[in-house]
């Protein structure tokens, strides 16, 4: 049976300059403070930007930038309301604090909705925040968007690299474009990633320490925007040509 549905999502996505997944395959890793950090910078060095949060088990894009009490209007589909210069769409309008525990077909009947309902029009970046694993999620957003880049995220754990190294090579497998990968949390000097990355021919894009003034700057948009993270990152983006910000 042919969802009409996934025609839509095509035209709804037809006016989006770049979609930058930031994935990982392993939990934990900053994903959320990446991909949040990452559309605020872009937004605020003057690009038109949305950020998806697509984890529907546990979203938090909304606690690190402080969204509350905003909804989207309807009009012919949905449009996100914007926050903090972003347009903003996450399952939260939806389900409030109320837990959503979904599986299998219902991940993917929940994405395909969103991206069919969601009317971005034109925007430089979407960025999208991944949920952890290389399940149904990942799966789903290869299969339903056709332009999708991966930006990949690890800590500099071998325990964290052995998942994120299936990531990297489903996505290599499947010809599909990784940005690169960003070694997160880094705490002592080691070259294990940047060298296992490189292994792969895919492109090492840098490290972030782990900061510990971080947690005090989660829900303070401009806080988080003076970080050392948000700084390291704006870094290693501006060295990219297709995130410059
Ligand atoms: N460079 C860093 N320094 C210090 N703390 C960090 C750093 N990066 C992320 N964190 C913290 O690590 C925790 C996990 O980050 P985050 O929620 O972004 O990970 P995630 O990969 O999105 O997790 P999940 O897989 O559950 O979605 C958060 O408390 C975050 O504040
Ligand atoms: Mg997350």
């Amino acid at each position: 049976m042919v969802d009409p549905r996934l025609n839509i999502i095509d035209k709804r996505l037809a006016k989006i300059g770049k979609i930058i997944a930031v994935s990982s395959g392993k939990g934990g890793v900053g994903k959320s403070l990446i991909a949040s950090t990452l559309a605020l910078t872009l937004s605020r060095s003057g690009h038109k930007v949305g950020l998806l949060d697509l984890d529907f088990s546990s979203p938090s894009t909304h606690v690190i930038l402080e969204i509350d009490g905003l909804y989207p209007k309807e009009e012919k589909g949905i449009v996100p309301p914007v926050a903090h210069g972003l347009m903003y769409m996450s399952i939260i309008y939806y389900s409030g604090d109320a837990p959503t525990p979904l599986r299998g077909a219902d991940i993917s009947n929940a994405i395909i909705e969103l991206l069919a309902i969601t009317q971005w029009g034109s925007l430089d970046f979407l960025v999208i925040d991944m949920p952890p694993g290389i399940g149904d999620a990942t799966l789903d957003m290869i299969r339903l968007v056709k332009d999708i880049n991966f930006l990949v995220v690890t800590t500099s754990s071998k325990v964290a690299f052995e998942t994120v190294s299936k990531l990297i090579r489903l996505l290599r497998d499947l010809n599909l474009p990784i940005i690169g990968v960003v070694e997160n949390m880094k705490m002592t000097d080691s070259s294990f990633i940047r060298e296992n990355v490189e292994k792969f021919k895919v492109s090492f894009l840098g490290e972030i320490k782990f900061d510990y003034e971080l947690e005090n700057s989660i829900g303070d948009v401009n806080k988080l925007l003076e970080t050392d993270f948000a700084r390291s990152l704006e870094k290693l983006v501006s060295q990219r040509p297709e995130i410059k910000s």
